[in-house]
């Protein structure tokens, strides 16, 4: 694609946060469907369905399915950003044990990863290259996962819920990801 059509691309995904009617150009060869219609083919569980419709509420209809899935990244970002800040705040509670303050240092470490990841995820969508894009997503879900894996013996903490959340945000983008690249 070209410079001004990626331009118009790029703030047409900005726009698509805040306002439901944007028309963009595009990648080559990329599917265009409703909001609904890339949740339902993208989803492989009720729970997924569910979170696809609540990140693509404001996502502009009919549209190109890079800008669904560059949403889906974008709310997986923010939410690592969220996840980790709360950690670290977990972190500040000087009555921890060792092994629970362990568990939270590793969880900022890995959501560190995966945010970095589903950046990449972002530029790469935006940019019609297709190299890694599944493969970072796969590699985000791995390090949630990881940290899911640490706090399995503190099932009472915070970050427990949240990170089965964290979870599905790389699965959903990974399967929004797939209806352009092919599973
Ligand atoms: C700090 O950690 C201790 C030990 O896990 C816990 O009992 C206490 O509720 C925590 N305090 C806060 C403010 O979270």
């Amino acid at each position: 694609m070209t410079r001004a059509s990626a331009t118009g691309f790029l703030a047409g995904v900005a726009m698509a946060f805040a306002v439901a009617a944007v028309v963009v150009d595009g990648c080559d060869n990329v599917p265009s469907m409703s909001m609904d219609d890339a949740c339902l083919k993208a989803s492989t569980s009720q729970p997924l369905l569910r979170l696809c419709h609540s990140e693509l509420l404001n996502a502009p209809d009919s549209d190109e399915v890079t800008v669904y899935a560059v949403i889906s990244a974008k709310s997986a970002q923010w939410a690592y950003e969220a996840s980790s800040q709360a950690a670290t705040g977990l972190l500040g509670n000087a009555s921890l044990a060792g092994d629970e303050r362990a568990a939270y240092e590793a969880c900022v470490a890995r959501y560190a990863s995966a945010r970095t990841r589903v950046m990449a995820v972002q530029s790469q969508l935006l940019e019609c290259s297709y190299a890694s894009p599944k493969q970072e997503l796969i590699h985000a879900r791995v390090d949630v996962e990881a940290c899911g894996g640490e706090l399995s013996r503190f099932t009472a903490s915070p970050l427990y819920a949240i990170n089965a959340d964290d979870q599905l945000k790389a699965t959903l983008a990974y399967e929004l990801t797939g209806l352009i690249i092919g599973k």
